[in-house]
């Protein structure tokens, strides 16, 4: 077991330990987590604290145990389990029992030594995969003829870092843009389209500014009521994809569509467009399919569902004029990435408000029988609201909603000033310069978004994010700038670094040499708990305990030692692999997390 989580290995060594010193709790799994930082010279890298909840279960049981003694028969199991299996013994350097309870785990010098020259010789690798999965991921899904907002651009990076989180473990991963591309706004959309282009079938009609028209449209819906008669009409025709309806709307969607990939571009990110539009087939089967299996009610002429609680809302499958809703097109996608996908795993990202929809969706998949939880993952991945600074919805000055556009404008122009200020006596070249100005406005537009807990409010502020100290992308770009130059700085040829990685090994006697070396290896940890709970903050936390755990080793261990005039004397070839080690486990967070690198800043 080469790459692994070690927590997850130590998880599954110390349950085994649990259910073979008690035999009766045998449904039980042990936790074991990561030492705080601060006690891990006294008290290992990880700990099992289970005794404390077991001597809780026997005390209830009537049945007299003390932690302690409790603690001591795990680790009586594990050890020996050390004394007998290599694999464990060459991770593990030794176990203690410690007050009230606790048993601590250290983990081997040359165990870390050999990962670490692994990852220098051969790269940073995921862990092994217990099976290769094909996951759907539904995010982004901005809505046609609408702004696409700050929550669609939450949703883009949330989802987008998820799948390369997933792609870099080794699943299979579709990438879904479930566009809002159907429905009834799209009847006042043709109609209007129609009367103020005529010629549209012909010449294209000038529609960029897609909202302007958008909003023109929904005036004449809600005050005149031949249009709004002519609009439900529109929509009747369209639905049955009759050839001119199809045209005018193909128009509408493709002036949306390149404006978000003018985004999707800026920020790197690729997708699938599969709008709501592509479900109509699957939505009108959908209900015969639901009625077969007595599942739609009629409630004032709408067909509707039930979750698991009728004191909850139901699901409107049909509604009363015959059309289809938001409701029916996530049934009937659902159904098909199942289906037809063959998705094992599907992850919708959107925001909170959504919550009780998705449950609802989880809840009628089930009913209607082409969800099965044994086989198919279904994961909501909720988000809390963007605030502005003074903690309201996040709008511009007058009120407006920001244009996603100019938000990533804005961030150009002050991470440019950002770097102007720092750089005030580095030389970079204009290209150089134009590198870490991208690369800092998004990376830190990003990354703000990235290390916040998603299921929280998150407030926008441009100096917090661009702040170079603390928890932010543009610290931990200069970090990883600072790092990657030292090992030139040394002046050794990179090749022949890694290559010294056969004979020198990398070194571990400094304790924050070792502390920093096993910081590097909890990257596999934080990579299976993200996958399990899909927070993203994890990782961030992570790569900044990388950065600080760096620094640390570095002002107290010197890599390159110099004379007077400032001339390389001694090299510290297994503290430059050390280095070299740090700033590929950082690039590899940092790919992750979709955010560039630069060599100079
Ligand atoms: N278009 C929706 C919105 O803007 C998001 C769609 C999310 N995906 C889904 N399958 N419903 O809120």
């Amino acid at each position: 077991r080469d790459r692994m989580s070690i927590r997850d290995y130590l998880t599954e060594v110390f349950t085994h330990a649990l259910r073979t010193a008690f035999p009766d709790l045998e449904d039980k799994t042990a936790a074991v987590a990561p030492t705080n930082e601060k006690y891990v010279a006294k008290f290992g890298d990880y700990q099992c604290n289970d005794a404390m909840a077991l001597c809780k279960i026997y005390k209830d049981k009537g049945v007299k145990k003390s932690p302690l003694e409790i603690a001591q028969s795990l680790a009586d199991v594990v050890n020996k389990e050390l004394a007998s299996n290599p694999n464990l013994a060459k991770v593990v350097d030794k176990i203690e029992v410690a007050k009230p309870g606790f048993v601590n785990v250290f983990l081997s010098r040359v165990y870390a030594g050999e990962q670490l020259k692994d990852i220098v010789l051969n790269g940073v690798q995921p862990p092994s995969l217990d099976k290769r999965l094909r996951v759907v991921v539904d995010f982004s899904s901005p809505n046609i003829a609408k702004e696409m907002h700050v929550g669609h651009l939450r949703s883009t990076i949330l989802g987008d870092a998820i799948c390369r989180l997933l792609e870099y473990l080794g699943h299979d991963v579709v990438r879904l843009n479930h566009v809002g591309d159907w429905g009834t706004q799209f009847g006042m959309l043709i109609a209007h389209l129609q009367d103020t282009y005529p010629d549209y079938l012909t010449k294209s009609p000038p529609i960029a500014d897609l909202q302007a028209f958008y909003k023109q449209s929904k005036k004449r819906f809600d005050e005149d009521e031949t249009f709004k008669k002519r609009a439900y009409q529109c929509v009747v025709s369209l639905q049955k994809f009759e050839p001119d309806y199809k045209k005018a709307w193909d128009m509408i969607c493709d002036v949306s569509r390149r404006d978000f990939q003018k985004i999707y571009d800026r920020l790197n990110v690729t997708l699938t467009e599969r709008g709501e539009s592509f479900y109509q087939k699957h939505m009108e089967e959908l209900v015969p399919y639901l009625e077969k299996k007595g599942l739609l009610e009629l409630d004032d002429g709408r067909k509707i569902m039930w979750g698991d609680d009728r004191g909850l809302i139901p699901m409107t499958i049909v509604k009363s004029d015959g059309g289809f809703t938001y409701d029916t097109s996530d049934m009937a996608a659902l159904k098909h990435r199942i289906e037809h996908e063959k998705a094992n795993w599907v992850v919708i990202v959107t925001d909170l408000g959504q919550g009780v929809h998705f449950k609802l969706l989880g809840e009628c998949g089930k009913k209607a029988g082409f969800l099965d939880p044994n086989k198919t993952r279904l994961d909501f991945v909720g988000f809390g609201v963007v605030l502005g600074e003074d903690k309201k919805k996040f709008k511009t000055r007058s009120g407006d909603t920001v244009k996603l556009s100019e938000l990533l404008d804005e961030g150009l122009r002050r991470s440019l000033d950002k770097l102007k200020e720092k750089n005030r006596h580095t030389e970079l070249t204009p290209t150089e310069l134009s590198e870490a100005q991208q690369a800092v406005a998004y990376g830190c537009i990003k990354y703000a978004d990235l290390s916040h807990n998603r299921n929280l409010d998150y407030v926008f502020s441009f100096d917090k994010m661009l702040d170079d100290r603390g928890n932010t992308a543009a610290y931990l770009l200069y970090a990883y700038t600072r790092i990657a130059s030292i090992v030139r700085a040394a002046g050794v040829n990179i090749d022949d670094l890694v290559k010294s990685a056969h004979t020198t090994p990398v070194s571990l006697e400094h304790p924050k040499e070792f502390a920093l070396a096993k910081t590097l290896l909890r990257l596999n940890d934080v990579l299976t708990l993200v996958t399990r709970d899909l927070c993203l903050h994890h990782l961030c936390e992570y790569l900044y305990d990388v950065s600080t755990a760096f620094s640390e080793f570095y002002d107290n261990c010197y890599c390159i030692e110099k004379d007077e005039a400032g001339k390389i004397k001694k090299v510290h070839t297994g503290r430059l692999l050390l280095a070299e080690a740090t700033a590929r486990v950082m690039k590899k967070c940092f790919d992750i997390l979709n955010i560039n690198t630069v060599h100079k800043m």
